[in-house]
């Protein structure tokens, strides 16, 4: 009788220690995924527009890249940015993108720009657009 007392004592402890672990690593990870729907079709599609005349003739019409120049959607992609943050992919375009001419899109179509590649990954539209904003864009994960 005591022994099962206790054990269920120990149990208890126990699921508390780990639920409080997971409640942590939850607060660690706060902000949203490129899968919570962080920006809108209609920014996508001026975003499409920005690309096709500042990006699409050096990484391709598809993002596929080439021999030469790297893709810009898919597993090659992923496997430098996952783990980074729309922060990251904003300032790496803001400030050396379009390669001959960095510097020259304004901040709303470096945003414009991202919504198209997060369209052609496939992740899904949410209702508010994309921001240009290094704070915001900071708590948008490339995850997946
Ligand atoms: C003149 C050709 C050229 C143009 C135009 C160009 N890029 Fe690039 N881009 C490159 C090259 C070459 C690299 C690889 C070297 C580097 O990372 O700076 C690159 C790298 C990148 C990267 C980093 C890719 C990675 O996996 O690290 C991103 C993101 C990117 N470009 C986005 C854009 C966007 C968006 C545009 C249009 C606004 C654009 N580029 C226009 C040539 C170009």
């Amino acid at each position: 009788m005591n022994t099962t007392f206790r054990f269920v004592t120990a149990l208890a402890a126990a699921v508390a220690v780990l639920s409080a672990a997971s409640y942590l690593s939850v607060q660690a990870q706060a902000g949203k995924s490129v899968g919570d729907g962080v920006y809108t079709a209609e920014q996508a599609k001026r975003g499409e527009r920005v690309y096709a005349e500042n990006c699409g003739f050096c990484h391709g019409d598809d993002l596929k890249g080439s021999d030469v120049i790297p893709a810009l959607t898919g597993a090659d992609f992923l496997g430098s940015w996952k783990g980074k943050t729309a922060a990251d992919l904003y300032e790496k375009i803001q400030t050396t993108m379009p390669a001959t001419a960095p510097g020259t899109l304004t901040p709303a179509q470096t945003s414009d720009s991202i919504a198209h590649m997060f369209a052609v990954a496939k992740y899904p539209v949410g209702s508010a657009e994309l921001s240009a904003k290094a704070d915001e864009l900071k708590q948008i994960r490339i995850d997946k």
